[in-house]
């Protein structure tokens, strides 16, 4: 789906493309998803761990922010080393969180408030504590090949007396293997050893994972955010993976390449298969998005083909991996382009700002560029998908001590080197207000510290101030319904610092414009807008523009400020 590009400052007129040919646009296409990291969103019974009756009590502050969806991180049953995403009962609630009736509630109030309710299906692997992990180190029938068991060659030497069976490393560093005594085999894991990884290549697992998927959408859930997809399905002969040719440590999992370990065709079928049997939920439609990191003629095929789709849509993470604070506008041209250029005229394009396994918005782009960030997620075509306090511009908490340390990944890595890894940063309770805990917790001790700068950046400050970034993420969610944005066309182009981009449907027709610079430009922007005037719509709190106009050729800038401006004729 090729999207225009203009020439720096081409008078061209911009060539009108539509972005999808489909009509009836589905809630998932039309909706942002906010991303909810529950340990850390509201705690409601204050052990100072966010829970699911702390998310009910907040739902009128998702819903007041426009958003149509909430994803929730993992909140089933787990012994927590992965912070949820090592299940042990896929069936059930954690009592951290609460009680399956719990859960109920919240998916009845959500729904109430016309909210649909997207869950995490982690599929690569378990818990070691599940029960199917414990009869597959048994051999108990039907579990034999549930997981990725293997030895290497016989090593009289070797600790276990048997090598690895392959160099695979797991995605937290260090070996990928881990020796089961019982077995008398290794078995392999993506991430901690407390995370074996499941063979999909067993009938046995992908049954079970179905009865998984049937259980929460007759429950009433709309659709699932998949787990490192990726990394579902290995070689079947183990082959070594070669060195990338970089300088990092040998047990860095960058260090190797991932042919063997990861986008393996097993895991594009059972995708597939998986799209099949969530196509038959369709009242309302379900929704599959896949966390997909990786390159991108891998990733988009993540969207399947015509007569077989694979996810509604992979994740578009690009916006996190490709760019940082100094990127140019030539840079987020490029990066845009990427993903439009390279996706099929059907698919559906997205756009991920951050997550909680990413440095945030702000701290990554700094404060500045917050709100155009969130401006070019919500205003470009497709989905766009919020974590939790980007619509804040909450920054990462950079003062985590070892001592303080949850995240399994900085804990492996010890002591000198575990802000290098650590995601806890970015996971650091909800700045509601300048309570205690920041409004999270009446618990002033929380299971990450508060970030100290809660005493000002907090929602209700914002909510009642008159020009923060909660305001300017409304207004831009509230813009994003217009047609323009859900099914306009797409044409970008670059002016020195500035990188802008034009909507239009019929006669709507609107022009973003974000400055990456430090300094105030005036730029001619009239080969994007189809009339010969710009009036703001929604303005970045450092530009000061709300209602300004401009003549298209002549739109003021401030430095790194963004505008949303509509086109329009002073004689109409
Ligand atoms: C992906 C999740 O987003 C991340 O938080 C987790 O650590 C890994 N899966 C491994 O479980
Ligand atoms: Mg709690």
């Amino acid at each position: 789906m090729a999207a225009p590009r203009l020439a720096l400052l081409a008078l061209l007129a911009a060539t009108a493309c539509a972005v999808s040919p489909v009509d009836d646009l589905l809630w998932w296409q039309t909706s942002v998803i906010y991303q909810i990291y529950p340990r850390s969103f509201k705690d409601s019974d204050g052990d100072g761990v966010g829970d699911i009756k702390g998310i009910t009590s907040k739902l009128w502050y998702v819903k007041n922010l426009g958003v149509g969806a909430i994803w929730l991180s993992p909140i089933y049953k787990s012994p927590m080393v992965d912070m949820g995403y090592d299940i042990s009962d896929f069936y059930d609630i954690d009592p951290l969180f609460g009680t399956m009736d719990d859960f109920k509630e919240l998916l009845e109030e959500a729904h109430n408030m016309d909210l649909k309710v997207v869950m995490d299906f982690v599929v690569s692997y378990t818990s070691d504590q599940v029960p199917w992990f414990n009869k597959s180190v048994h051999r108990e029938d039907g579990f034999d090949d549930w997981y990725v068991w293997a030895r290497g060659e016989r090593n009289e030497s070797a600790e276990h007396g048997y090598n690895y069976p392959s160099n695979w490393l797991s995605a937290f560093n260090g070996p990928g293997w881990e020796w089961n005594d019982v077995r008398q085999e290794f078995y392999f894991h993506s991430f901690t050893k407390e995370q074996p990884d499941l063979n999909y290549r067993s009938q046995g697992v992908i049954d079970e994972m179905d009865r998984v998927l049937k259980f929460w959408f007759d429950l009433g859930v709309d659709g699932f955010r998949v787990d490192a997809v990726p990394q579902m399905a290995e070689d079947a002969c183990f082959r070594n993976e070669e060195p990338a040719g970089n300088d990092l440590p040998p047990y860095d999992y960058e260090y190797l390449t991932h042919k063997y370990t990861q986008h393996q065709p097993e895991t594009y079928a059972t995708i597939k298969h998986w799209r099949e049997l969530t196509d038959q939920y369709d009242n309302p439609p379900r929704v599959l998005m896949l966390e997909t990191y990786g390159p991108i003629d891998e990733v988009v095929d993540y969207y399947g083909t015509t007569e077989h789709p694979g996810g509604h849509f992979p994740f578009n993470f690009y916006f996190i991996t490709e760019l940082k604070n100094t990127s140019s506008a030539q840079d987020l041209d490029r990066i845009v382009h990427k993903w439009m250029d390279n996706i099929k005229a059907i698919d559906w394009p997205n756009w991920v700002l951050g997550n909680h396994d990413q440095r945030r918005v702000a701290t990554r782009f700094g404060p500045q560029l917050a709100d155009a960030m969130n401006m070019l997620s919500l205003l470009l075509p497709g989905t766009a998908i919020t974590f939790m306090g980007e619509e804040l511009a909450m920054e990462d908490h950079l003062g985590i001590t070892w001592e303080e340390t949850q995240d399994p990944w900085a804990i492996n890595a010890g002591p000198d080197e575990y802000m290098v890894y650590s995601r806890d940063p970015e996971r650091t309770p909800f700045q509601w207000d300048n309570t205690v805990s920041a409004g999270f917790s009446t618990n002033p001790k929380t299971w990450l510290p508060v970030n100290p700068n809660y005493e000002w950046l907090n929602a209700e400050n914002q909510l009642h101030l008159r020009i923060t970034h909660v305001l300017v993420y409304q207004n831009l969610v509230r813009l994003r319904q217009l047609d323009a944005f859900r099914r306009g066309s797409l044409t970008t182009a670059v002016v020195g610092d500035v990188f802008a981009f034009s909507r239009v449907y019929g006669d709507e027709a609107y022009v973003v414009a974000i400055n990456l610079g430090g300094t105030k430009e005036t730029v001619d922007l009239s080969a994007l807008s189809p009339l010969p005037n710009l009036v703001v719509s929604v303005s970045s709190i450092n530009s000061f523009a709300q209602y300004a106009t401009f003549p298209a050729d002549a739109v003021v800038l401030q430095p790194y400020g963004a505008l949303a401006l509509r086109s329009y004729d002073t004689t109409s």
